[in-house]
């Protein structure tokens, strides 16, 4: 069984092609990249239209299949902006009907979770998810993925990428003050924020910001936002650990680049004798195949959504779902 899934909550439209025993045949990403780097919801929209049907043909043409051979459609229901959520849901609509092919519709956040158990070979993690547009950690728990902490306010990634534009570093923010914090070699206290299992990012942010406009030094600031903004997420990951008491931990989405970051969710992982798992980078962030493979766990355990079931949802919640398939 072969499952092509969409997914287009934000800068990515990616089209990933599946097999039902976990078989990445293809995974193409299309990053709508705008000048100053922030994103604009309908320019990005714009972006995966023009572009949907040439990421489909090109997924397909790598994994040596035609529209024929898929046997699911599935794409990314939310959460994300609703332009380029709606432009992803109508490309899966049109191939659904045309190719008369089931479509389901994928909890974004959950697939994360999904790929990496499938192709880190976890069991049953803590994940830390940290992206431009999430942070969560998520653990299953009574038949569900439950959010254990998460930010009240901004992402982690956003946190970086507004500080680096806010200060003039080059877009990519977030890997641009990865390299200028490993300079960095004074501790500049900033806002640590931790609200029971919840974060904050704004108000580190905006210090971070002050701070340079009051002459601290560039290097130092980055490496001072990073150690407080990830010494927060780590701590609330190490308290739904010592919780759960599950023994592995992932870390994931697009900051799971970040070198800094994984050394310091491994150092904890260890010290709670939990299993560390990474994925490769490529499934780390946003992709189509992570959406393909939930909508297979989906289908396999007889989620069906009929058309009219399909609409998209910018606020999806991770712990909306029944997960049917554990
Ligand atoms: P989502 O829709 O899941 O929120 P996204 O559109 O933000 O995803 P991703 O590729 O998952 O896309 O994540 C991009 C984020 O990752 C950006 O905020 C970027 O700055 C951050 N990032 C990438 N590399 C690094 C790094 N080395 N260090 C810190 N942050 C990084
Ligand atoms: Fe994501």
């Amino acid at each position: 069984m072969l499952c092509l899934g969409i997914e287009s909550t934000a800068h990515t439209f990616g089209v990933g092609i599946v097999t039902d025993r976990g078989k990445i045949l293809a995974n193409i990403g299309n990053v709508h990249k705008s000048a100053k780097g922030g994103i604009h919801p309908r320019e990005a929209a714009r972006h995966h239209g023009v572009i949907a049907k040439e990421t489909v043909l090109c997924a397909l043409a790598k994994a040596g299949v035609t529209m024929n051979d898929i046997d699911l459609i599935a794409f990314s229901m939310g959460p994300g902006l609703g332009p380029t959520l709606r432009t992803g849901a109508t490309a899966a609509r049109a191939l659904s009907v045309f190719y008369q092919v089931p479509i389901l519709g994928v909890n974004h956040c959950i697939s994360h979770v999904e790929i990496g158990r499938l192709t880190e070979g976890a069991k049953d993690p803590v994940t830390l998810y940290v992206s431009g547009g999430n942070t969560q950690v998520i653990a299953f728990d009574a038949g569900r993925y439950r959010v254990f902490g998460e930010t009240l306010d901004i992402s982690v990634g956003n946190c970086l990428d507004v500080f680096a534009r806010e200060v003039g570093i080059p877009h990519p923010g977030g890997p641009n003050v990865e390299q200028l914090a490993r300079e960095g070699k004074h501790y500049i206290p900033l806002p640590y924020v931790v609200k029971g299992m919840d974060l904050s990012f704004s108000g580190l942010m905006t210090e971070a910001v002050r701070k340079h406009r009051t002459g601290s030094d560039l290097r130092d600031l980055c490496f001072s936002l990073q150690e407080t903004a990830f010494a927060a997420l780590v701590e609330v990951t190490e308290r739904a650990v010592a919780h759960t008491e599950k023994r592995e931990v992932m870390l994931t989405g697009g900051v799971a680049a970040n070198k800094r970051l994984r050394e310091m969710v491994g150092l904890m992982a260890k010290e709670h004798q939990a299993k560390f798992h990474v994925p490769p980078i490529e499934l780390c962030k946003d992709q189509g195949a992570m959406i393909a493979w939930t909508g297979l766990l989906m289908y396999k355990r007889g989620v069906r959504h009929k058309l009219d079931q399909t609409q998209v949802r910018q606020r999806y919640r991770t712990d909306e779902v029944d997960i049917v398939w554990r």
